[in-house]
């Protein structure tokens, strides 16, 4: 199913960002670009609060974020009500964080995976299904306030 992705990134991410959206728009999908576009030092937060908005306007199906650890952008995305961000380091995670989480955005560690790990990541995000059932409880659970 072809998709609009968002996708985030700081100074660095800004890499792994340009090959991953080169690589999603040969496999269909239209990607829609947050930055930064440069490995000039910025700040996260200033890519991650448009990305989330768009997430939650529609404006995009789907979010992929990428900064240093993963964590900056992870806690600034999550600090909007129903924005599931979620970390991921390794192809199972990437799995998991949608079979279980429903992560609506993955976040990359940039400086921690290889290229080819984050892609693994990134196609298993995409490819497998929420569970619902036990994990949707579990979500539904999360907000508070
Ligand atoms: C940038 O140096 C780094 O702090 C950032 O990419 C990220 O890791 C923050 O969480």
């Amino acid at each position: 199913m072809s998709l609009i992705i968002g996708i985030a990134n700081d100074h660095a991410g800004v890499d792994y960002k340009n090959r991953l959206v080169l690589w999603l728009q040969d496999l269909g999908h239209t990607v829609v670009n947050f930055g930064t576009d440069t490995t000039d030092s910025m700040d996260y937060a200033d890519v991650a609060h448009p990305l989330a908005e768009a997430v939650l306007e529609g404006k995009v199906n789907l979010g992929i974020a990428l900064c240093g650890t993963g964590n900056g952008m992870a806690i600034t995305l999550n600090k909007h009500k129903g924005i599931r961000a979620g970390l991921a380091w390794s192809k199972e995670i990437g799995e998991l964080v949608k079979q279980h989480n429903n992560a609506n955005v993955l976040v990359l560690p940039a400086r921690f995976v290889s290229y080819e790990v984050a892609q693994e990541i990134v196609k298993a995000w995409l490819t497998v299904d929420f569970e619902g059932g036990r994990h949707q409880r579990r979500i539904d659970k999360i907000d508070c306030r």
